[in-house]
């Protein structure tokens, strides 16, 4: 039998960074060029097979990874809605657009309310091992506007060190590989 694993994701971010876009290029491998600006949240699933070489020959080793993602709306009047979809993943992609620094503020915002969200889901449900939560990614995306000279993109807010980052273009697909890679091989190995 084959071993699946369930793995919720949620994207967070202000409107128009590439959510849906990095989203849409990792399940379908495609990009629209006028996507429309998501309303509330979308739910996209995408199963992923491990290959063998990246697996022992163990029989009950993990074989396919479920992925259940909420693409949420970066819109303000959407904001309420979020802990909704973060309150039960095991993921947090949150992206900003490297062109633009106020989006990074907002990313920066976001990565503390889910760091006071696991702080205290933490203090609530203690027997909650490490492995079941919420682990956060910081994505600067639309790479493929930076000019070479500027490949650095806006300067980091400190709060934001010990977070893992990754730079991406949706509309390329550069980065989207190896973010989601990184994510898989975070939750296979234990
Ligand atoms: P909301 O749903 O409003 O929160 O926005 P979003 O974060 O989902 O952004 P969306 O994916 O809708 O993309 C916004 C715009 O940016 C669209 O016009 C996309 O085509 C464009 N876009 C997204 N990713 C990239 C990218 O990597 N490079 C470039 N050049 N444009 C991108
Ligand atoms: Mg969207």
């Amino acid at each position: 039998p084959t071993k699946v694993a369930d793995l919720k994701v949620v994207l967070l971010g202000e409107s128009a960074v590439g959510k849906s876009s990095l989203v849409q290029r990792f399940a379908t491998n495609s990009f629209d060029n006028n996507r429309e600006s998501t309303i509330g949240a979308a739910f996209i699933t995408k199963k992923i097979y491990l290959s063998d070489e990246n697996l022992n020959n163990n029989s009950n080793e993990l074989k396919l990874i479920n992925f259940q993602i909420w693409d949420t709306a970066g819109q303000e009047r959407y904001k309420s809605l979020t802990p909704m979809y973060y309150r039960n993943a095991n993921v947090a992609i949150v992206v900003y657009d490297l062109t633009d620094y106020q989006s990074l503020k907002k990313a920066e915002n976001w990565v503390n309310e889910l760091k006071l969200y696991i702080r205290d889901n933490q203090f609530e449900n203690s027997s909650v091992s490490a492995k079941n939560s919420l682990t956060i990614y910081l994505v600067g995306n639309k790479l493929d506007l930076l000019s070479i000279k500027e490949n650095e993109g806006p300067e980091f807010p400190l709060s934001l060190n010990n977070i893992q980052t990754y730079k991406t273009s949706a509309l390329t697909g550069e980065g989207i590989d190896t973010l989601f890679n990184s994510i898989i091989n975070d939750v296979t190995d234990d």
